[in-house]
């Protein structure tokens, strides 16, 4: 799928299919308009009689308007006038394409873009709307054997005549840049955990490195071993599927600190041997969703050449119940030095992020962040609206919640207080990997808030926004606008 950009006027565009919004209270939208002005008022005269509302996301479709070079004509309901909000926004597209789709079209053209959105401009529109295209036509596929869908959309031509050419060049290549890398993170996340294994992830990482003249390095188990990696190895214990430190360097403006991006990797959480119950256990497929978020934030960095340098390190492994898996009250020895007692295996995720969050500290990284399905408490805290974000530095933190703002992918903070690290406080060992019931998004933030003194440090924990469950069960690409708007902001300062 493809979206492009055109200033045609609507009315004589040809096209299979042709979308313009239509508003509450019977206002036509501006392209709306210009059709209903070449059609002698025929769309004004359907909407008077109230076969369209205007509320979000209905749809009407006109078949063959008299003398139009469009075949057809859908009409969506974009809510009242001038009151747009950007997740609104998204809705929206979506819907307009999502209509196109159903009507078996290749290909289509839409004016969704130009709705105008409460404090955003047209760029931010127009990169916006090759976001939630892509996504309302994503689809995963690849492992039925039968195909049940008939045609599909092929490309997408954007309506937007309001914006400067250059303006509109650069958003179509940053919307089609983090697009991109949704689809790329999605595939990855969707993908089951007997065919994306950290080996996998580790040839894809090759594969892209390849593609965009990225430095790439695989540590595998020797290396690890050789490094003393022992809190990453030790979740690797219980599982036959031999584990990855995968690293991806990207240099676009040699000489400067690093940003690095950590990405949890785990492609199958059992829990270990403090194993899950079984329900919903196939959704732990997903915990590399961190990885996957990761590793395609490098692909969007190449294809916009940002001016930045990035480094993204992804530790990946199974977690798995073995006869030499992990046990309760294991002490095991972390990269740092520092030693943990393993009071519950199924608090994996933070020991393998330990470990490459000390290896960061090589980079001499200008910030830290960390992207991790860690905690089901935060998605009991947040659901899937907001990632949850803790922060050594609240300039960072501040960063990182403004990009989500603006991108319409929110993360919400929690605190870092000291009152929190005695939670983790062990008999046995410096720490335990697990801090009791309470506050378990922060009490895991602390554990690895142990490991990030070195650098200016930020953790999302994605558990309730990377992926849905239930009947539209499958991966979000989030926080990938988040990031991507984030690595933007850095690359405009630097
Ligand atoms: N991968 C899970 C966290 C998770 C749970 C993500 C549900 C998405 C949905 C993580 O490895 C985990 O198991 N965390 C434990 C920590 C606990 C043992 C302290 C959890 O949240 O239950
Ligand atoms: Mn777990
Ligand atoms: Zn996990």
């Amino acid at each position: 799928m493809e979206c492009t950009f055109t200033q045609e006027a609507p009315e004589t565009l040809a096209t299979e299919c042709l979308v313009v919004a239509i508003h509450e209270n019977r206002r036509l939208s501006g392209a709306a308009t210009a059709l209903d002005k070449a059609l002698n008022g025929e769309i004004a005269a359907i909407v008077q009689r109230g076969d369209i509302e205007g509320k979000l996301g209905q749809t009407l479709v006109l078949m063959q308007p008299a003398g139009r070079p469009a075949v057809r004509i859908v009409l969506v309901g974009a809510g009242a006038a001038d009151e747009l909000k950007a997740t609104e926004f998204h809705e929206l597209v979506a819907r307009g394409a999502q209509a196109a789709s159903d009507l078996h079209v290749q290909s289509y053209a839409s004016y969704l873009a130009e709705v105008p959105v409460t404090g955003r401009d047209a760029a931010w529109c127009l990169e916006h709307a090759v976001m939630a295209t892509h996504e309302a036509l994503y689809r995963f596929d690849r492992l039925k054997t039968r195909n049940t869908r008939a045609a599909q959309v092929q490309s997408c031509r954007l309506g937007l005549r309001d914006i400067a050419a250059d303006a509109a060049a650069q958003a179509l290549v940053v919307g089609q840049a983090a697009a991109n890398a949704m689809t790329l993170a999605k595939n990855l996340a969707n993908l089951p955990g007997n065919l994306c294994t950290p080996s996998y992830l580790a040839e894809e990482a090759r594969a892209l490195a390849e593609r965009h003249g990225m430095t790439v390095k695989v540590l595998e188990k020797a290396d690890m071993e050789a490094l003393g990696m022992g809190a990453l190895l030790a979740v690797a214990r219980g599982t036959h599927e031999p584990p990855r430190l995968i690293v991806l360097e990207y240099q676009g403006r040699p000489g400067t600190a690093p940003i690095a991006l950590v990405g949890k990797g785990v492609t199958f959480d059992s829990g270990g041997i403090s194993i899950k119950p079984a329900a919903n256990m196939d959704e732990m497929k997903f915990d590399m969703s961190g990885a996957a978020a990761v590793l395609a934030t490098m692909q969007a960095v190449a294809e916009m050449k940002l001016p930045l340098n990035v480094v993204a390190l992804m530790p990946a492994t199974e977690n798995l119940p073995g006869g030499s898996a992990i046990k309760p009250g294991d002490v095991v020895t972390s990269l740092s030095g520092q030693t943990i007692e393993i009071l519950n295996t199924d608090a994996e995720g933070r020991l393998i992020l330990c470990d490459a969050l000390t290896y960061a500290e090589r980079y001499k990284p200008a910030a830290v962040v960390d992207l991790a399905t860690l905690t089901g408490a935060c998605v009991i805290a947040l659901g899937g609206h907001a990632a949850g974000l803790l922060s050594n530095n609240d300039a960072l933190a501040g960063e990182l919640q403004k990009a989500g703002d603006t991108a319409a992918d929110r993360a919400w903070p929690l605190p870092l207080w000291e009152d929190y690290q005695k939670q983790l406080d062990s008999n046995f060992a410096d720490m335990a990997n697990v801090g009791g019931r309470e506050a378990g998004t922060i009490t895991a933030a602390c554990f690895l808030s142990r490991f990030t003194k070195a650098y200016p440090w930020a953790h999302l924990d994605i558990a309730g926004v990377a992926y849905k469950t239930g009947k539209e069960k499958g991966s979000t690409g989030r926080p990938i606008p988040l990031i991507v708007e984030f690595l933007r902001g850095r690359a405009r300062t630097a």
